[in-house]
């Protein structure tokens, strides 16, 4: 079965641009973005790749470690990062899980066979500290990411889990929040001394606390 939202992250060993990576052991105690992209030497996984070379300091701010992954070898992977580099601005700067035998991409459903019996689809799972999924994403292979969409639901799962706060659609840093609906009134006011404008019981709104 597929992984789900607070299943445990299955761990493995496997060969990566910087060597063999115990997944568990480079993640440590970090958030972490595992995502999948068909194959190498393909111009939407180049741009993605540039992509989040670019925003590896937004990653590092928020304390996640970003690990990219294709059912291609190593070679290949060195060979295709200087067309990264020489085309989209930015070097590779996080390792790519070289999945030749599909090891990995079968513990994380990461084959569809429907949509392409051999390739992975463009996955996407953000994994806690504590190693739980909290977010799964499933593109398909035509259609490039957004990372910028990534960075704002880690921050609202990060927010979450500090404030007891939920987010409204379209949010983005600094935006007001939502208490989340299980927090009663006497708890809200303890988190939430200066209080909170209530719409309905149910849709109480207060500014981010983070900001
Ligand atoms: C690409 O990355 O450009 C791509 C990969 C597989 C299928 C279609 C596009």
């Amino acid at each position: 079965m597929a992984l789900q939202l607070g299943d445990t992250a299955p761990n493995f060993v496997q060969d990566s641009t910087l060597g063999p990576i115990d997944f568990y052991d480079w993640a440590g105690d970090s958030w972490v973005v595992l995502f999948s992209h068909p194959k190498d030497f393909t111009p939407v996984c180049t741009t993605e790749l540039g992509r989040v070379a670019k925003l590896k300091g937004e990653f590092d701010r928020r304390d996640v470690k970003v690990i990219g992954l294709s059912v291609d070898a190593v070679p290949d992977h060195k060979a295709w990062a200087g067309d990264i580099a020489d085309t989209q601005g930015a070097a590779l700067n996080f390792p790519l899980v070289a999945d030749a035998d599909r090891r990995v991409s079968d513990l994380y459903g990461m084959i569809h066979p429907k949509a392409n019996d051999t390739l992975t689809v463009r996955s996407v799972f953000v994994i806690d500290p504590k190693r739980k999924v909290r977010l799964t994403i499933t593109y398909p292979a035509s259609t490039g990411r957004n990372f910028d969409e990534i960075l704002r639901v880690i921050d609202s799962l990060q927010l979450t889990d500090r404030y007891s706060v939920a987010t409204p659609v379209d949010w983005r840093r600094g935006d007001d929040v939502i208490i989340v609906p299980s927090l009663g009134a006497e708890e809200a006011r303890k988190k939430f001394p200066a209080g909170w404008t209530e719409i309905r019981p149910y849709l109480r709104v207060v500014a981010d606390p983070s900001a």
